[in-house]
């Protein structure tokens, strides 16, 4: 990053953002890294101020920064909102315009909380997978949609699924270059028994294999892969999918994990900027409470070091100091078994501090 100061862009949003934003913020400052800090309205939040979910200022703020730690957007109370003033199109707009294709969605298991899992504990115990999806092209950007009339006089909803071939080929190369560094497996999920798109999306990621000779290259449809998830998630390294189909399965691996709270992700460039969220959504029902889990935030921060700011060393500090927390037995309710230290979102975020600097 040569001499000028980091600078992120942070966009706290909606709901327990603002909440868990906080922490991850202080965990970032008290790494020693000369960053700077300038944050924005985003999402609902947003929308209350200057009636759109993604204001130019903070589209600006995003596109001048280093990189964006984003915490979460949407709530019950803009669900009626014409969609284009919708919490959700903050999040896919700052996707498209910033060209971050390649989200990183890693699901691991940590020995603390391996018997939190909704899945039987020896199925997960250990388990460290990657999903990487695609996420500016596919259904959610295809054109056209709409709702219209038919030929026979009646409504209809219709989406477009597209992916060009270079979209493809970059997503490829991202899953073989991330599975080099792990375990040298990666699988591909499609629907291509069905789906052209996902014919075509095959062949590509075939060709691309073809320069990556030492990665195990597989192809799984996507209903088997939902499946395999809960039935042995382990035989896993990195999938590689679709943006749809990649907004399914990464929930899904989510529960594999124990909490959903935990989990950070990164959505990156092809430069390596990217922009920072935890998975977990904005959860409406415990805003302002207190009670929110910011470890998915704080690891999200770690990630950003690693991916966008080329501090390895700092990323892995903030990594131990939380594995340590929770050996300490500090949690919050949503990952609390009986006889640990309940916490709430602060409490947290400075055990965390106090495991930084221990
Ligand atoms: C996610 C979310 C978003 C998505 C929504 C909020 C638009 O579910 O990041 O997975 O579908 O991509
Ligand atoms: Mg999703």
């Amino acid at each position: 990053m040569g001499t000028h100061a980091m600078k992120i862009a942070v966009l706290p949003g909606d709901g327990i953002g603002p909440e868990i934003v906080t922490e991850a913020v202080k965990v970032l400052q008290v790494l020693g890294l000369d960053i700077e800090f300038e944050q924005a309205l985003v999402g609902g939040a947003a929308y209350d101020v200057t009636g759109e979910p993604l204001p130019a200022v903070t589209l600006e703020l995003a596109k001048a920064a280093d990189a964006i730690l984003f915490g979460a957007v949407g709530g019950p109370k803009y669900d009626s909102l014409p969609r284009p003033k919708r919490p959700e199109q903050a999040l896919l707009g700052l996707r498209k315009e910033l060209n971050l294709f390649a989200n990183l969605r890693p699901a691991i298991v940590y020995p603390e909380l391996a018997e939190a899992s909704s899945v039987k504990t020896e199925i997960v115990a250990g388990l460290d997978i990657l999903i990487l999806r695609e996420l500016t092209g596919d259904i959610y950007f295809g054109q056209p949609r709409g709702i219209r009339t038919n030929e026979s006089g009646d409504r209809e909803g219709f989406d477009t699924m597209r992916y060009s071939e270079p979209e493809i080929r970059r997503i490829a190369h991202s899953g073989f270059r991330a599975a080099m560094k792990r375990g040298r497996k990666l699988c591909s999920v499609d629907k291509a028994n069905v789906l052209e798109t996902s014919q075509f999306w095959r062949d590509v990621v075939i060709a691309v294999g073809k320069e990556y000779p030492e990665v195990e290259l597989s192809h799984m449809y996507v209903d088997n892969a939902a499946m395999q998830l809960i039935r042995n998630p382990k035989q896993f390294d990195v999938i590689v999918t679709g943006n749809m189909f990649g907004d399914i399965l990464s929930d899904e691996a989510s529960m594999l994990t124990g909490s959903i709270g935990m989990l950070p992700s990164a959505s990156l460039d092809a430069s390596g900027k990217g922009m920072y969220e935890p998975i977990h959504g904005s959860a409406p029902d415990i805003a302002g409470q207190g009670v929110a889990n910011p470890l998915a935030t704080i690891l999200s921060a770690a990630m950003m070091l690693r991916y966008s700011l080329n501090q390895d060393a700092a990323a892995e500090r903030i990594e131990a100091a939380v594995k340590k927390v929770l050996a300490q037995g500090f949690r919050t309710p949503d990952i609390y078994q009986s006889g640990a230290r309940k916490v709430g979102t602060q409490e947290m975020g400075e055990a965390v501090l106090a495991a930084l600097k221990g």
